[in-house]
């Protein structure tokens, strides 16, 4: 089933937030596809603060993966960007599985480049900017 949710401005990213998680259900592994700023990690750090994430989530640009732990639930939620990745061996050599497998909630941009290795029940989330310049999130197929 395929969902929508549109963000009209940054102001409405936390609502948004509340949408997407309301239609996450019991996934965990959560691919995010869309071109170069279209809001990929600006719409996980809102999803990250609406799940009780306090440290500031930036885009992982020194490492693939970042780890945040929700202050109201203690749970860890991991954070990937494989946009630098040059050789598949490197996602091999981070140990990818532990986290995908791992049942905590791993959100990643960039799915493209790791395509091959994302568990069978990752969902899809597509973010396209609109001519009008707001968001449009779609999950699922
Ligand atoms: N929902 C939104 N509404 C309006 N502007 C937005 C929204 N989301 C992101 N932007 C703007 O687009 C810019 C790029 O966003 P962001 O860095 O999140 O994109 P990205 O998809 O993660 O890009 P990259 O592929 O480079 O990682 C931000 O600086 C922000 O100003
Ligand atoms: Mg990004």
């Amino acid at each position: 089933m395929k969902q929508t949710i549109l963000i009209p401005s940054i102001e409405k990213l936390p609502e948004a937030a509340k949408s997407f998680i309301e239609m996450m259900g019991d996934a965990t592994v959560f691919a995010f596809y869309g071109a170069m700023g279209a809001g990929k990690t600006t719409f996980i750090s809102a999803l990250c603060e609406a799940l009780g994430i306090n440290d500031v989530v930036n885009s992982p640009t020194f490492s693939i993966v970042n780890e945040y732990r929700s202050d109201t639930t203690g749970e860890l939620v991991y954070h990937f960007d494989f946009y630098r990745i040059r050789k598949i061996d490197e996602v091999y050599d981070m140990g990818y599985e532990d986290y995908f497998y791992s049942g905590a909630l791993c959100l990643i941009e960039w799915p493209e480049l790791i395509e091959d290795l994302l568990p069978e029940d990752a969902v899809r989330v597509s973010i396209t900017e609109q001519e009008d310049g707001t968001r449009l999130i779609t999950m699922g197929e």
